[in-house]
């Protein structure tokens, strides 16, 4: 769906869009759901990384925006691949943080010698929680999945540095339908509802803070790190979020204008298309960072 779709939905325009969130088009499922997709992701990333399905320890999905509260996406997951020796279960509710925040779960498993192989995917059907008829809104978000393989090693293992900040969680909100009085709350409440500058602002705040935070934790300089991949949120938070690094643009790579925001499934289907460019390569290091909803925001290092 390219921005002359949404401009017949609402009043807006290709060159608004653009201008304001540097996003072109977005993906919307079609018969795909949460679900589907998050398999679909899943299974990718399992043969990209020669892995068996039942080789897989645990399976974590995040999503806002799942078809299924039972059984949790993550066992439909491991039905479908057949990891017939992993625990499944869901994140929900950290939203554009998402990714992050499951790969640091991920990560303490491994860390903690529980769990040696780890399936962590991002999957969304945000349109199905957008509300068409808010401008303010619909222009950014898209639906998606993707997915990473972790295993354990001997190589160094990255402090994470994460926050929450609950008291702010009113500038993006989504009310639940699944609650006795879900007749009372009005229809507009059940789909997301943001206060855009807000947002903007604690994003092209907080996360340079966090990256910050999560380089001096690892004692890494920022010389020392290949590529930043952000939450594909707006252009204009990436551009900032770089300016206040001091550090160059071309180290913040973006997909946001093919996707939109796609919560937590952006930052792995931007991990999937630089490692498929040949654009990563072994022994880089990287930052992870995520930010939305909650408020929430956090950031972790990696070794490729
Ligand atoms: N098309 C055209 N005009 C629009 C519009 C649209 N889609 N959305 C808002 N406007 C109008 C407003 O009504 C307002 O008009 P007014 O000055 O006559 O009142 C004007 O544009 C400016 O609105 P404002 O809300 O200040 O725009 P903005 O520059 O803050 O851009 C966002 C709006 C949503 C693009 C921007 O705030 C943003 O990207 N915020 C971060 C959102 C985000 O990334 N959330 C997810 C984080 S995980």
């Amino acid at each position: 769906m390219d921005n002359n779709d949404i401009a017949k939905l609402v009043e807006t325009s290709d060159e608004w869009i653009r201008e304001r969130t540097g996003v072109e088009r977005r993906h919307i499922a079609g018969k795909e759901t949460t679900v589907s997709m998050a398999v679909e992701a899943g299974r990718r990333a399992l043969a990209n990384a020669g892995t068996a399905p039942e080789e897989v320890d645990l399976i974590l999905v995040s999503t806002i925006s799942s078809n299924v509260l039972l059984p949790c996406a993550a066992c439909e997951v491991q039905k479908e691949l057949g990891a017939v020796k992993a625990t499944g279960f869901d994140l929900g509710g950290a939203a554009c943080s998402g990714f992050v925040f499951a790969y640091n779960t991920a990560m303490a498993f491994l860390a903690s010698g529980v769990y040696r192989t780890v399936l962590v995917i991002g999957s969304e059907t945000l349109s199905n929680i957008t509300n068409w008829k808010d401008r303010g809104t619909c222009i950014l978000f898209g639906d998606g999945a993707g997915a990473a393989v972790l295993k354990a090693s001997e190589g160094q293992m990255y402090r994470p540095v994460t926050h929450s900040d609950g008291a702010k969680g009113a500038a993006l909100t989504c009310e639940s339908r699944y609650t006795k009085n879900w007749k009372e709350i009005p229809e507009e409440n059940t789909y997301m509802k943001m206060d855009g500058q807000a947002v903007f602002k604690f994003a092209v705040r907080r996360v340079p803070e966090v990256i910050g935070e999560v380089l001096e934790a690892n004692s890494v300089a920022p010389g020392d790190i290949s590529c930043y991949i952000l939450h594909q949120a707006n252009r204009r938070i990436v551009e900032a979020v770089a300016k206040r690094l001091g550090e160059p643009v071309e180290k913040f790579p973006m997909n946001l204008q093919e996707y939109g925001n796609t919560s937590s499934a952006s930052i792995p289907i931007l991990l999937d298309e630089l490692n498929q460019s040949g654009a990563l390569k072994k022994g880089q290091k990287i930052v992870l960072a995520g930010f939305g909803a909650g408020l929430s925001w956090g950031a972790s290092v990696l070794e490729w």
